[in-house]
């Protein structure tokens, strides 16, 4: 449909029904036949920017012609993650009932700058995430708040740690008039960006201790006891901790509870990253894995990851909700109505003023897949990474490096012989051949200063006989490379 030279106005709401169904078919299309299509872009640096004009249309162009677009020019320049045989990074579930959920947020373009901005915007966060508060099993003592990004939470939460051990130094001098340096204490597995949070919230890289870890890939509780007893007679002054439950190569545990208590007995913030396990979480069975975390000060989880809330949306859960707003907000005024408890204004919970209804994506999926049903497709994501261990430990020339846990697999085919930057460079050979066939998407990671391979499983769309395809095809793909 084009609109005459002279129509000055953006699309009206009939247009928007007519175009809105045509994305919403589109979209649906596009799921519909994803297996259909490569699942790693192939795309040379440059080569989609090339295919588009590098100025800006002068005049309106129809509707139509940016659709076509999708088709020719951006779904072949993306790697999928909704396809059944997307095994990268981890995974990143976007049920299309929480797409709809974030369709409505952009419809109603509402902001929450406060309560009373939009009532509704807060009230319904309110809720979703105390709904995931009960749904992994954390005790009402904790509070949630959406947040874009986990980087986000881990930020949010060492600055707190920051304002605690410093009894509050923002509203002096800040840290640069602290007597004595704050020290923060990581793993080398914690993801990278704890460490950026830690940068920024200026504690200093030689603030920054790198724990021990053990030979599961678990941060050591003695070996951090140890570590805040040296700084501690160094005349530095231990703050925080950050424990990860599922870090990201391996989705190793970090002991929360012995963490816990080396925390407390030295008085630091202990803040738990469950990114990516979290969504785990809402399995009784699982619970195991951060057992002692009502000792936490603060966690977080993102449900954009494995639970299936489209992206972004990440969960930062507190227990002390008036510390966080002492340090989060710029008005005394909204400290008095948090610490009352009639109404919260989550602008002074994060770092943004303006706030998307994220909430409603938490709240459309939780709601219509039900908490059993969310249940039932972790537990088929459990059960085939499960198989594909038993698969892998059973097949002479394959290793399993690491504990499974979860659903991520660390994996290294090693041929008779071959060591060393020759047994990497097989296995970077074999991985970067798979992917470029279109069949599959792996990533290839460092463990130990070794190349291996991680399959992360939990993708909405796979069922077991997508990773029975992507084992037979990892195995014919070395086979062929022992032929080369
Ligand atoms: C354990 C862990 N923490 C943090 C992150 C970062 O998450 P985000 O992209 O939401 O900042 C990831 C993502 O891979 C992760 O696996």
């Amino acid at each position: 449909m084009r609109r005459s030279p002279a129509h000055t106005t953006a699309m009206t709401p009939e247009e928007f029904r007519q175009h809105g169904h045509a994305v919403v078919d589109w979209i649906a299309d596009y799921r519909a036949r994803i297996e259909s299509l490569p699942v790693m872009a192939t795309a040379q640096p440059g080569e989609i920017r090339a295919a588009l004009p590098a100025a800006p249309p002068q005049s309106a162009e129809p509707f139509e012609h940016i659709l076509a677009d999708l088709d020719r020019v951006v779904l072949p320049g993306l790697s999928l993650w909704q396809h059944p045989r997307f095994f990268g990074y981890f995974p990143s579930n976007h049920l299309l009932a929480s797409v709809l959920g974030d369709y409505v947020s952009t419809g109603l373009g509402v902001l929450g700058l406060a309560w009373q901005s939009s009532p509704a915007l807060t009230e319904i966060e309110e809720l979703a995430t105390d709904w995931l508060r009960q749904m992994v099993a954390l005790s009402p003592a904790w509070n949630g708040v959406i947040q874009d990004a986990a980087s986000t939470s881990t930020l949010v939460a060492l600055l707190s740690a920051r304002e605690r051990s410093s009894g509050y130094s923002l509203a002096r001098g800040g840290l640069q008039a602290q007597p004595q340096p704050l020290v923060v204490y990581v793993s080398a597995h914690s993801h990278s960006s704890v460490d950026k949070a830690a940068l920024l919230a200026g504690f200093g890289r030689d603030n920054i201790r790198v724990v021990a870890s053990d030979a599961q890939h678990a941060l050591r509780a003695d070996a951090l006891d140890h570590a805040i007893r040296a700084d501690l007679a160094a005349g530095r002054q231990p703050c925080a901790v950050v424990a990860t439950v599922g870090t990201t190569t391996t989705t190793a545990l970090d002991p929360v509870a012995a963490i816990a208590a080396v925390a407390q007995a030295h008085g630091l913030w202990l803040h738990v990253d469950a990114a990516m396990a979290g969504s785990a979480m809402i399995l009784p069975e699982c619970r195991w894995m951060w057992e002692g975390i009502e000792a936490a000060d603060s966690l977080v989880i993102n449900p954009h990851k494995w639970l299936g809330v489209a992206f972004d949306c990440s969960v930062y859960f507190v227990r002390d909700v008036e510390h966080l707003v002492r340090v989060m907000s710029t008005n005394p005024s909204y400290l008095q109505s948090a610490a009352d408890g009639q109404v919260k204004n989550y602008r002074d919970w994060g770092l943004p003023l303006g706030r998307r209804f994220r909430a409603l994506k938490l709240w459309f999926l939780i709601r219509e897949q039900g908490v059993q049903g969310l249940q039932a497709r972790l537990r088929r994501d459990l059960e085939n990474a499960r198989w594909l261990e038993q698969q892998v430990r059973a097949t002479p020339g394959w290793k399993v490096l690491a504990p499974v846990p979860l659903q991520t697999l660390c994996l290294r085919h090693e041929p008779a012989g071959l060591q060393g930057e020759a047994l990497d460079r097989h296995t970077q050979a074999w991985a970067v051949r798979l992917n470029r066939s279109g069949l599959t998407y792996l990533t290839p990671a460092l463990l130990d200063g070794r190349w291996m391979v991680r399959v992360s499983i939990g993708a909405e769309a796979t069922e077991r006989v997508h990773v029975q395809q992507v084992w037979q095809a990892m195995q014919a793909e070395v086979l062929a490379s022992d032929l080369r």
